[in-house]
């Protein structure tokens, strides 16, 4: 009878440790589009982030958004949270802050977005860069903003923001668009005359001294460790592809222009079997519009679009089921195995816009993303 009574207090024993540790890990798998519970129960403020794999752990980095409840602006940065899985994932903070210093244009009020964060071999620094508008100014300003840090979890220090490649023509760059005397003051904005003004370098030259214009953004690091910070210039009708140098703290000023005129942002970037594809979508602001997906041999191209990468109902597709792209990840352990990361955005209560992980499949070896409202990552082949 003791005997029993041993053998069942194990066994009850062995049954709340198995519950205890299953509900710790509390997300069992993707669900995209609904909220998605952090270690402290709260959605993950992350929005048009990016993610990293370090020392055996995943970190994501993102725009923390205030909730509704914080009115204090001064909490206003780009958030951090860590996993092992993928699934479940610990907040570590925000990493770079806003601050008070009235001399800093990293105050209260300015916009910070889609920052991204890569790790420098040669100088063991943590670089991150993002999307930076001033104070009181809208998207006006298109600035590229750089921070570095000796830990991966901060926090950053703030370096500078500032418009790349002042002085430099893109390497893809005709002698004669660099000589033409266009003017936008010549044109109407929206007309033919204009359209292929904009092809032909027209805002290339306006900025030339000032420096190109960076809005959405990524970055990119090659095999050969060399890096590159894309992001939609040109008021958003061009993509510019621009190398970082060796410490990945400015610009060389080698850069390209890709798919001028076609008005891409939101750009994602991978490397899969030796080709480079490109998700990005279209300028539509806050409301989803259809992905493109675009392909290279290399990274400073020739890159050629090659359609919506969406597969579904055609309400799915021209919306990329209510995303814009942010990311695609590549899932360590696994060879050429991708996952969609996009934002479904609530403009009036951005930290409480959802996450679209969706898994990357394949389809004559192009990358294509279907809508699976429950997964996890048993779907990765
Ligand atoms: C989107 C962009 C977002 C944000 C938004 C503001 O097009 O991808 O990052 O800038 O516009 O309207």
């Amino acid at each position: 009878m003791k005997e029993n009574f041993k053998k069942a207090a194990c066994l009850s024993a062995f049954i709340l440790s198995c519950i205890s540790v299953y509900c710790q890990d509390i997300n069992h798998s993707f669900k995209p589009g609904l909220l998605w519970p952090d270690n402290e129960g709260r959605n993950i403020n992350a929005h048009g982030g990016g993610i990293i794999f370090f020392n055996d752990t995943y970190y994501w980095f993102g725009e923390y958004r205030l909730t509704r409840s914080e009115k204090d602006k001064s909490h206003y940065g780009v958030s951090c949270y860590s996993s092992k899985d993928l699934l479940n994932w610990k907040n570590e903070g925000l990493v770079m802050k806003v601050t008070n210093d009235t001399a800093s244009i990293l105050n209260p009020g300015c916009i910070i977005e889609r920052p991204k964060v890569i790790y420098n071999k040669k100088t063991g620094k943590f670089v991150m860069w993002f999307h930076h508008e001033l104070k009181g100014e809208g998207y006006k300003a298109a600035l590229t903003g750089v921070a570095v840090s000796d830990n991966i979890t901060g926090p950053y220090k703030y370096i500078r923001s500032f418009r790349p490649d002042a002085g430099f023509w893109p390497l893809n760059f005709p002698d004669e668009y660099k000589r033409s005397t266009i003017k936008e003051s010549d044109l109407k904005s929206g007309s033919d005359e204009w359209k292929r003004a904009v092809k032909e370098g027209l805002y290339v030259r306006r900025d030339f001294e000032k420096g190109q214009m960076a809005r959405d953004m990524t970055l990119f690091i090659d095999k050969d460790g060399k890096a590159y910070h894309v992001h939609a210039s040109e008021e958003n009708m061009t993509l510019h592809f621009s190398e970082l140098t060796d410490d990945y703290l400015n610009f060389t000023g080698r850069y390209i222009r890709v798919l001028p005129g076609e008005s891409n942002e939101a750009p994602a970037i991978f490397l899969s079997k030796g080709s480079y594809f490109m998700f990005t979508s279209g300028t539509t602001g806050w409301k989803p519009n259809a992905a493109r997906l675009a392909v290279a041999g290399k990274i400073f191209g020739e890159w050629k679009s090659v359609g919506n990468p969406c597969r579904g109902t055609e309400d799915e597709i021209k919306i990329t089921f209510g995303s814009q792209s942010t990311q695609i990840l590549p899932v360590q352990g696994k060879k050429n195995v991708f996952i969609y990361m996009g934002d479904r955005w609530i403009p009036d209560n951005l930290s409480d816009s959802r996450h679209i992980w969706l898994p990357v499949e394949w389809e004559q070896g192009k990358p294509v993303i279907r809508w699976y409202p429950n997964w996890n990552l048993s779907k990765l082949k």
